[in-house]
């Protein structure tokens, strides 16, 4: 666990407050550093913080490549992607060592932000791994080759510590783990903690939680706050700075297929992301 206990005190209002400066350009791009959003809760802003993070990230200039790796395929969904329609996707890269990344991604329409696409085909390899030789390495594998093409590598984890999320924290260098804002969001979050722990331990001694992301917050009521003061005390300086707000213009840009960035690129829903953007470079968990 990490130290708890650490901001206690820092209180929300700097929490909120806190500004982190734009990213300087880069000269040249890659290796990227490949992070996880995880959390086995379904419906806690996964999907949403890989889109919107990854084009947050894009804007400021990084080549971000989004792999989806749930089998619902809502990442590739929500950029415009039809992935049903695909025959290849992450999941042929999977089960086929001798098969090639980039042959596989798709541009988007937002500008350095690719994506390595899903779709239901993904459920049978969480069963077909389950025999092959290092199972969890899987993905680490696919990603290999484009690892110097990219500066940031977002893997959009399905709800569940099944092996394909094995394989995402075994390929990952950090850990994201998005919380709503209610009452029992820490729930379950010891377990997914050890889980990380045990990978980190066994597979992946590189592996580290890079934050805890507060998502569909609303300070205006004493509940929202309150949960998010219990999380500052457990997981301390762990937790972003940044907090994603709720607002209906985050689903509204999924029925859209387009980044809350481009969708409604004032929106203060799309500055939230780019500032997270800009705190996970002030803190080195990004180029
Ligand atoms: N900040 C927010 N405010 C309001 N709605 C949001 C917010 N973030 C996400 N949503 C909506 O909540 C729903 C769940 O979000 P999302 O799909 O990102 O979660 P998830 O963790 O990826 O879910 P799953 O576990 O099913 O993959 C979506 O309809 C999304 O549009
Ligand atoms: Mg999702």
């Amino acid at each position: 666990m990490p130290e708890s206990g650490a901001r206690a005190g820092t209180g929300l209002a700097e929490a909120t407050e806190r500004e982190f400066p734009v990213p300087t350009p880069l000269d040249g791009h890659g290796p990227a550093r490949i992070i996880a959003m995880a959390n086995q809760k379904g419906g806690v802003g996964k999907t949403t913080t890989t889109i919107n993070l990854g084009a947050a990230l894009a804007e400021y200039g990084r080549r971000v490549l989004l792999v989806d790796f749930d089998p619902q395929g809502a990442a590739s969904a929500g950029l415009g992607i039809n992935a049903h329609e695909l025959d290849r996707t992450i999941y042929n890269l999977l089960m086929e060592p001798r098969s090639d990344v980039r042959e596989i991604i798709e541009r988007t329409t937002v500008e350095n932000l690719d994506v390595v696409p899903a779709n239901i085909d993904l459920s049978a390899a969480e069963v077909q791994l389950v025999n092959e030789v290092a199972r969890e390495q899987a993905l680490a594998r696919v990603l290999r080759p484009v690892q110097d093409d990219y500066d940031v590598i977002l893997i959009d984890c399905q709800p569940s510590l099944g092996l394909l999320t094995v394989n995402a924290l075994a390929a990952a260098h950090g850990v994201l783990i998005p919380l709503e804002a209610e009452f029992f969001a820490l729930r379950g979050v010891a377990l997914l903690v050890e889980t990380i722990e045990k990978v980190q331990e066994r597979i992946n001694p590189r592996l580290r939680i890079d934050g805890i992301l507060a998502t569909m917050v609303d300070l205006r009521t004493l509940h929202s706050r309150e949960v998010i003061e219990r999380v500052q005390q457990a997981f301390g300086e762990k937790v972003f700075d940044t907090m994603i707000s709720r607002t209906v213009k985050f689903p509204d840009a999924s029925v859209a297929s387009e980044p809350i960035t481009s969708y409604a690129p004032s929106h203060p829903g799309a500055e939230a992301y780019r500032r997270l953007a800009r705190e996970l470079v002030a803190r080195g968990d990004a180029a």
